[in-house]
């Protein structure tokens, strides 16, 4: 059975020798959705697999869980530390990068696999999805996803050609890329889920503005808080990487708030 992909997730990211422990208390705070990536430089994909054993100890089963890893292209890896052949063809760095990821964190099977940027020329995008198809095919992955994809031409042309259409686009939420609205417009129209991520460090003049802070006084929470239960509101899922035990519990908490059309068409006023 496939589980449905929570509509906040934790980013694990730049937590190093911290990631087990994090992830673990992410999960036990609630969350139950995890992002990371066969990336080393930036990811410790080991210590999320140790965090997932501890929590199965404690009671939360894998199955109960969204886990979703990326395949990082060369390109995205640090030289001396890349977790597969660097010389190896595409497909099966694909394969060699997912069986890496199995292992670390110790599962068979992952909710998402997600390739981690485009690849240039586009016919090697598709090499990379073909690869990522068949370790779905063999059940190792039940959705697949890109990610740091700002050209809709591409995600228009991989949609059209994929034979598992991606179920996720994970992009930088930020002004310069206009805030995705085409892209988000497409991902709505097919099914594809918009994950954000630097919703908050990207954007202190939307945390700043006064819709946002005038919705975050009215409740008493805070902005990011507010931010959040925004971009949820629009069907957005954000990557959450606090490191902070209190805005985990806080930010678990902006299910509860429910943003009224008045707030949410001001807050749209920012970004479109
Ligand atoms: N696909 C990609 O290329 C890519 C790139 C970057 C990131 N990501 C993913 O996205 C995840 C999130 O990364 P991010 O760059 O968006 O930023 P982030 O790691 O979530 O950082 C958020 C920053 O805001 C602060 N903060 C203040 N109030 C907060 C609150 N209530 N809740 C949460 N944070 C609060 C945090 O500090 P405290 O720690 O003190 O709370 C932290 O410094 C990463 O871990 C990774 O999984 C993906």
């Amino acid at each position: 059975m496939t589980t449905e992909m929570p509509r906040l997730l934790y980013g694990t990211a730049w937590k190093k020798e911290r990631t087990a422990a994090l992830v673990a208390q992410a999960l036990r705070e609630g969350f139950r959705g995890i992002d990371t990536a066969c990336q080393p430089r930036h990811y410790h994909e080991a210590g999320v697999g140790e965090a997932l054993e501890r929590a199965a100890a404690e009671g939360i089963a894998r199955e109960s869980l969204y886990l979703q890893t990326k395949f990082t292209p060369p390109d995205g890896q640090d030289p001396e530390n890349t977790p597969y052949d660097r010389d190896a063809d595409l497909s099966s760095q694909v394969a060699q990068s997912f069986r890496v990821s199995q292992h670390n964190l110790r599962t068979d099977y992952v909710d998402a696999l997600v390739l981690h940027s485009p690849l240039f020329p586009f016919a090697k995008t598709l090499t990379a999805w073909r690869a990522m198809e068949a370790i779905s095919n063999a059940g190792g992955a039940l959705r697949l996803g890109i990610s740091n994809c700002y050209d809709l031409r591409t995600l228009e042309r991989l949609y059209g050609e994929a034979e598992i259409k991606p179920a996720l686009l994970q992009n930088r939420f930020y002004a310069d890329a206009g805030y995705d609205i085409k892209l988000r417009a497409f991902c709505d129209a097919n099914a594809i889920r918009y994950q954000s991520f630097w919703s908050l460090t990207a954007n202190p003049h939307l945390l700043g503005s006064e819709p946002v802070i005038r919705a975050a006084m009215q409740r008493g929470m805070e902005t990011p808080q507010i931010f959040y239960a925004y971009l949820i509101a629009k069907g957005i899922t954000p990557l959450d990487g606090t490191t902070s035990q209190a805005h985990m519990q806080a930010d678990l908490k902006v299910f509860d708030i429910a943003l009224t059309p008045n707030e949410i068409a001001a807050m749209d006023t920012l970004i479109e």
